[in-house]
């Protein structure tokens, strides 16, 4: 339980301008991949979030010499100490992207003992295509016990992934780095931050190349040098404030993202009636006129990401007319709309679809979050919303998104933090 709650009261337009950082999914990508590496990396432009201070802890855990500035936004790695490969479970639960250390331990020392991972609860989240790639290049996996042991000596092979998958695609493309030999990954996910491991992984002297694409090919090489890298600003954070400052009929400039990463929700939002202009590195969205209803599916990108339907279909809410969502990644990425359901919100919930009938306002409520994005959409629901709406549970939030509370706030938002106690 968390000791605090958010106090958001609505109805201010967001306005001005705002900057984003690295992104989170790609940050504990990039991250793991440094224990591949024989000398001391540095990595730039890091979320100041708690799946990176996990990450620290993590490789400080098995005997790295770390040195963390959040300020600065910088991580020092120095790999070469590490000879331990057992994490337990009181560490990875924290986080989702802890078993991308199987792929990075594997690499380093040949074998590891990597607790299950946490992270959202929003589907029942299997991984057996990571063991399947993990398997193909020669590594025994074994799973018991709430744990994941793996061991052997890799040797490039092809894999075929059954399903577009993110965290098994980065996986074996961190444990074929290091193998002997090539290594093709067939129905590769394409998403920003693979493309960015890849150019860390090459930046260390790894050879990767068709990132981006469905096929990606890995060369694994003997020897990985140091390196300096800067993580790539954060696609689902810069899509987060893009809809904030659209459902509060906002104007707000996002700088230091990349907006070709956006081109899927800001189609979306033109859709809607929303003004959306970019140059190199900022976007700048405005909205004026009520929104249009649109549908909309996740999809792999290029395509909608799930991580932004969930803000998405809060904003929806109050659109004029009927929106269909249909959610084809995670089972379970619409609690944020049972919630809203308090606020006045209209959703019909029919397996994977939500049928939302646009409302003229929400209005105030307590509401509970459940998961990282789930907070996000009810935090831009209480921006919408008339009155005052309490958020339970926002610690959430954290995990993926930078001094949220500040960033809001230098927009007009009026959000707090209240104390439990
Ligand atoms: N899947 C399988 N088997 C597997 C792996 C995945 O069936 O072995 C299924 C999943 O259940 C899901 C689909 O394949 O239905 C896609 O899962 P994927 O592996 O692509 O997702 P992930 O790696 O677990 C990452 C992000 C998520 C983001 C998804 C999709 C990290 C740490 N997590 O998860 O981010 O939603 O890709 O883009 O990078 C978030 O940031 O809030 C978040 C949940």
């Amino acid at each position: 339980m968390d000791r605090y709650k958010l106090l958001i009261t609505g109805g201010n337009p967001l306005r001005g301008e705002t900057s984003v950082y690295g992104g989170k999914n790609t940050s504990v990508a990039v991250l793991p991949a440094i224990l591949l590496c024989d000398e001391p990396c540095t990595v730039e432009n890091l979320p100041d979030i708690e799946d990176v201070h996990v990450m620290r802890d993590m490789f400080m855990l098995l005997g790295a010499q770390v040195k963390y500035d959040a300020k600065r936004r910088s991580m020092t790695v120095d790999p070469r100490p590490v000879t331990a490969f057992h994490v337990s479970y009181q560490y990875t639960q924290r986080m989702r992207a802890s078993y991308y250390l199987w792929g990075a331990l594997l690499g380093r020392c040949g074998q590891c003992e990597v607790g299950y991972p946490g992270g959202c609860a929003i589907g029942n989240r299997p991984f057996e295509q990571h063991v399947k790639g993990l398997r193909a290049l020669g590594a025994q996996v074994d799973d018991y016990g709430g744990m994941i042991y793996a061991k052997g000596t890799l040797v490039g092979a092809d894999v075929f992934f059954d399903r577009i998958t993110v965290g098994g695609t980065i996986n074996v493309m961190l444990a074929a780095a290091r193998a002997h030999g090539n290594t093709t990954i067939h129905n590769a996910a394409r998403e920003p931050h693979i493309v960015d491991l890849a150019n860390f992984l090459n930046s260390m002297g790894g050879r990767v190349r068709g990132a981006g694409t469905d096929t990606i090919r890995i060369r694994g090489v003997d020897y990985m040098h140091g390196s300096r890298y800067s993580v790539i600003p954060d696609q689902i954070e810069t899509g987060t404030l893009m809809i904030a400052a659209a459902a509060t009929h906002g104007d707000v400039t996002i700088r230091g993202c990349i907006p070709t990463h956006m081109e899927a929700l800001t189609a979306k939002l033109l859709e809607m009636g929303v003004q959306v202009t970019d140059t190199d590195d900022a976007i700048r969205v405005r909205s004026e006129r009520p929104h249009r209803a649109v549908n909309l599916k996740t999809q792999e990108y290029p395509g909608f990401p799930t991580d932004l339907q969930q803000p998405m279909s809060a904003m929806l809410t109050c659109a004029q007319g009927d929106s269909i969502v249909m959610e084809t990644i995670f089972e379970n990425r619409f609690k944020h709309l049972n919630e809203m359901q308090r606020m006045g919100a209209k959703v019909r919930i029919v397996e994977q679809t939500a049928i939302i009938e646009g409302v003229p306002d929400l209005y105030g409520a307590p509401v509970t979050a459940t998961d990282l994005r789930a907070g996000a959409a009810l935090v831009i629901a209480g921006l919408m919303a008339k009155g005052t709406t309490e958020i339970y549970e926002p610690g959430f939030i954290e995990r993926g998104y930078e001094h949220i509370e500040e960033k809001l706030r230098s927009l007009g938002a009026e959000i707090s933090r209240v104390d439990l106690d």
